[in-house]
């Protein structure tokens, strides 16, 4: 199955790259938030890192015209049943998604493909509660979305291999790599990437060494374009933690606990840059 028209769920850090690169591929896109006012930052997010890319000579005035009028907003989650793949990318709670699927549902045709841009929830279990277990699977873009080449495809235990082939094909005319991943907690990046941000939480809880030295260590010493703590700022805090206990509950292993100083600062309202406040301070 071809696929054209593609829904996105939630208009926050990456729902709106994934409209971005999605609508610069080619594709139709209908971008739904529940807030009007999520919807119009998102828009005005994508037009400046097109913008961005415009100056830069990867793309031309023109292409950046044709993408933004590929994209359509609405705050009607219902308005997203005539696509043929839907990406859901809202807040990363079970929950949410669930009460997401169970809405949509009864709007979409049989062929439509759902898919979570989920960073750790079972794939599985998220789709054993939808009529179309075959037809769900986990499609995981990194942040930032325009900026990085890597897609994590994940089958459910049920995924059939149409569904995963079309997803394949999506992934392929973005001009991004697909990794498979088999249905695990956190997957491959965030299997590895998160225990190594906490430790580096750690590493600062116990005084090993301060922001500047852990971030500057691990950019000088192992080439990363970010320190952890920088990027754990990057991606969210309370992005971190949730992660982190979704490995510590599903392997059920104390190598994973998330770091007490990583929970005081999700509990203070530290997040990260989306707060002005995390490690560093962005006010
Ligand atoms: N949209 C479009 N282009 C963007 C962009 C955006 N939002 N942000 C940056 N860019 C472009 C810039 O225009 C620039 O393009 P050129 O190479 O053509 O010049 C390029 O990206 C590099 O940007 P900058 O020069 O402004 O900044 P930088 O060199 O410091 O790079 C970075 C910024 C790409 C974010 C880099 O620091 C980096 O790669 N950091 C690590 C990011 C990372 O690890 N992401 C994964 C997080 S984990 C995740 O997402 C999974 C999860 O589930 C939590």
């Amino acid at each position: 199955m071809e696929i054209r028209t593609i829904g996105v769920v939630g208009a926050g850090q990456m729902g709106n790259g994934i409209a971005h690169v999605m609508a610069l591929a080619g594709y139709e896109v209908a971008l739904n938030d529940i807030s009007r006012e999520a919807l119009d930052k998102a828009m005005a997010t994508i037009r400046k890192n097109l913008d961005r890319q415009v100056s830069r000579e990867k793309i031309t005035q023109d292409e950046l015209e044709v993408a933004l009028a590929r994209i359509t907003t609405t705050q009607t989650l219902t308005d997203l049943g005539p696509s043929d793949l839907i990406i859901e990318a809202a807040t990363e709670r079970e929950a949410v998604k669930q009460a997401i699927f169970d809405e949509l549902l009864p709007h979409l045709g049989p062929q439509t493909i759902l898919t979570s841009n989920t960073s750790s929830i079972s794939i599985t279990r998220l789709a054993s509660r939808t009529d179309r277990p075959e037809k769900f699977m986990g499609f995981h873009f990194m942040n930032p979305v325009p900026v990085m080449q890597l897609v994590e495809l994940i089958r459910g235990i049920a995924t059939d291999k149409d569904t995963f082939e079309a997803c394949r094909a999506v992934v392929d005319k973005l001009g991004k790599t697909a990794a498979s991943a088999e249905d695990f907690p956190a997957f491959i990046v965030n299997r590895i990437l998160m225990p190594m941000i906490n430790e580096a939480v750690y590493t600062l809880y116990e005084g090993v060494g301060n922001v500047q030295s852990i971030d500057q260590s691990l950019k000088l010493g192992a080439n990363h374009p970010m320190g952890p703590l920088e990027l754990a700022d990057f991606i969210g805090l309370d992005t971190c933690l949730a992660i982190m206990n979704v490995l510590h509950d599903g392997l059920a292993d104390t190598k994973y606990r998330p770091c007490p100083l990583l929970t005081k600062y999700v509990e203070a309202g530290w997040l990260g840059r989306k707060a002005g406040r995390g490690f560093y301070d962005y006010r």
